[in-house]
């Protein structure tokens, strides 16, 4: 017959949540080898927990080394775009019970970037992409004294851009920039789209014209990736056709 305090150790067992994992990520120090590795770390955790909870138990208590962005935690600062389980999604808004933890979960950096170290890739060519679209308000004339007005249906129009955390998970998972890092690529477009359909901005024909270069939007080829990639749920491909059209007809 068991005892009592075996009976609490046996019930504490078994409400246990924590299950054993094991992460296998994509490493690289370029001051240690000139190729990236595979290397797996298995760790004990709650599967109601997120990968990025699990990269930071890993950091915390396994390998200081292990080096990732990440900021907010709360799918808001968009640093944390990584490829887990082959996929583009934030590691903080994705639970590891959703990713078949009985099999090793794979983390990597995003695709179609340099890798700096580890999971972190150099985003400047990124966000050169993005401040070629011009990414703010341009109007012209005196500053007016009062805010500048726009109907519900007006503002409507470019809702669904407004949403972009710049986390690059379209960009990284089009097949078109992969083979050509001079495309804009999705996450430049949506930001053009943003001001493009903005009823109180006056540079919608400059940003057409930037994006009718040959690097520009015609070499998207509707695969759906990035939006099946954004992690805010955007239109990314409908905001990429809906520029085409706007560059056909010029109405915006
Ligand atoms: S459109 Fe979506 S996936 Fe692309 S950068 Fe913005 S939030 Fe990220
Ligand atoms: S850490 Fe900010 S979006 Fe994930």
């Amino acid at each position: 017959m068991s005892t009592p305090t075996m009976d609490k150790v046996e019930a504490e067992s078994a409400a246990s949540p924590y299950i054993t994992a094991t992460f296998r990520i994509r490493r690289f120090n370029p001051e240690i080898a000139a190729e990236a590795v595979w290397e797996d770390f298995t760790i004990e955790i709650d599967p109601k927990e997120r990968v990025l909870d699990a990269l930071h138990k890993i950091k915390w208590d396994v390998d200081g080394t292990l080096t990732f962005r990440r900021s907010c935690a709360h799918g808001i600062c968009g640093s944390d775009a990584m490829r887990i389980n082959g996929r583009n999604r934030l590691a903080c808004k994705t639970l590891i019970k959703d990713l078949s933890p009985e099999k090793p979960i794979s983390v990597e950096p995003i695709k179609g970037l340099t890798v700096l170290k580890d999971l972190v890739v150099d985003m400047d060519p990124f966000f050169q992409a993005y401040r070629d679209v011009m990414p703010f308000l341009i109007t012209s004339g005196n500053e007016p004294t009062r805010e500048r007005l726009q109907s519900a249906a007006d503002r409507e129009r470019f809702d669904d851009t407004t949403k972009c955390i710049l986390c690059a998970a379209c960009t990284s998972s089009c097949p078109v920039f992969w083979n050509d890092g001079q495309y804009f690529g999705p996450a430049a477009i949506v930001n053009a789209h943003r001001f493009i359909f903005d009823s109180r901005d006056e540079a919608g024909e400059q940003r057409l014209e930037i994006l009718n270069d040959r690097d520009g939007v015609w070499r998207c080829r509707t695969t759906f990736n990035c939006t099946d990639a954004c992690p805010r749920g955007i239109e990314v491909t409908k905001a990429i056709q809906e520029v085409k059209r706007a560059l056909i007809t010029r109405r915006f």
